[in-house]
């Protein structure tokens, strides 16, 4: 067993036996079901692994036969309206990736005949498709030998090949996607890669990994020295900081919530949330700016916490009671007073759709 240093140069016999071991731990027991496995078209196999990019599989086997069902190729996804896209993708969080989905729909409707390109350059060239993306798309659609490095392989590889360092470091990174690159199957790309994601997630787990049953612990130098934890090595980590908002929840006498949609940019573009207060314009005002009514009633509710990559947000909500029902808002492109079971056909953030279920369902 060699230790790794910098770019390492795998021998056959090395590489052939890795394949090996890990094809064979497939062929008993890696995932052959899952709803995107079944006509692994480029289309569906792209849009599992958007949607696998930061969410947990068995996540994403629910959401995923109902988004396919709506969007049953490229094109219907390019020509339907972006509302619909969001609310579908509501609930599984990250919009940017469900607004590059369709505006890559769109660009492949336009300029590729509405068929996902067949090349490593130019799938990378489209939006929300970065290089192990790209990799999957063409090993599991399309049988190519393209190489994937999501987090279950640069783990299962730091840990066999102790490659030190965080992978978000370039460095590091480069040295992971070289022994990816080489290890990759030519014959069986596809299962290889699904074998190393399985494996990833099944036994080489980040806090217990499960080594006795690994296919690839005769290859394993981290096992061999019962340094598994150390393996990929953690980001220094950075402290978030705190933001404080106040959500309004304003209610006319109908029960119906006014929600406003979000700017294009920012946390949760394109989604429709909650009017909020500020500082500089407090819920009264506000509530006077956005509908020409006072509120009869304000209760607050409980706080609570939600964080994001780079802060936490503290969301006070504050409920609104108005004695008439609402007239027609002015903007309604931006504004729209809703019923409270109307939302599901809204994309709507997740932290803003569990306080307006809760709201729904103490009246
Ligand atoms: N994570 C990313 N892609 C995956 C896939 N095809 N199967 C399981 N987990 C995954």
């Amino acid at each position: 067993m060699e230790l790794v240093t910098g770019s390492t140069t795998l021998s056959r016999h090395h590489i052939t036996t890795f394949q090996h071991s890990i094809l064979e731990w497939f062929d008993h027991h890696g995932r052959k079901d899952l709803p995107w496995q079944q006509t692994p078209t480029s289309y569906r196999v792209w849009v599992s692994e958007i949607m696998l990019q930061q969410t947990q599989v068995s996540v994403v086997k629910n959401y995923y036969p109902n988004f396919m069902q709506h969007f049953p190729d490229i094109t219907t996804l390019a020509n339907a309206q972006q509302d619909e896209v969001l609310s579908l993708w509501s609930g599984l969080g990250y919009y940017s990736r469900a607004r590059n989905l369709h505006k890559t729909a769109q660009i492949v409707r336009d300029e590729c005949l509405g068929e996902l390109p067949a090349t490593l350059g130019e799938l990378q060239a489209l939006p929300g498709i970065g290089r192990s993306t790209a990799g999957a798309i063409l090993s599991l659609a399309q049988q190519q030998p393209a190489a994937i490095l999501d987090g279950n392989v640069k783990r299962v590889l730091a840990r066999c090949f102790a490659i030190a360092g965080w992978p978000g470091k370039s460095s590091v990174l480069t040295q992971l996607w070289s022994l990816s690159e080489q290890l990759t199957s030519t014959v069986r790309p596809r299962d290889y890669n699904q074998a190393m994601m399985d494996l990833g997630a099944a036994l080489c787990s980040r806090s217990k990994p499960d080594c006795r049953p690994c296919p690839l612990h005769r290859h394993c130098i981290a096992c061999s020295q019962e340094q598994q934890h150390l393996y990929p090595g953690k980001k220094a980590t950075k402290k978030l900081p705190h933001r404080h908002i106040k959500m309004l929840l304003i209610r006319d006498a109908a029960g119906r919530i006014l929600l406003e949609k979000r700017p294009q940019t920012g946390i949760w573009a394109g989604l429709w949330s909650l009017p909020e207060a500020t500082a500089e314009r407090q819920a009264h005002t506000a509530c006077h700016q956005l509908t020409g009514a006072q509120p009869q009633r304000i209760h607050t509710l409980e706080q609570r916490r939600h964080t994001f990559s780079h802060f936490h947000l503290h969301i006070q909500p504050v409920l609104m009671h108005l004695t008439k029902p609402a007239h027609r808002v002015m903007d309604s492109e931006r504004l729209v007073w809703y019923k409270l079971d109307q939302l599901n056909s809204l994309g709507i953030a997740a932290p803003v759709m569990r306080l307006l279920k809760e709201i729904g369902e103490k009246t």
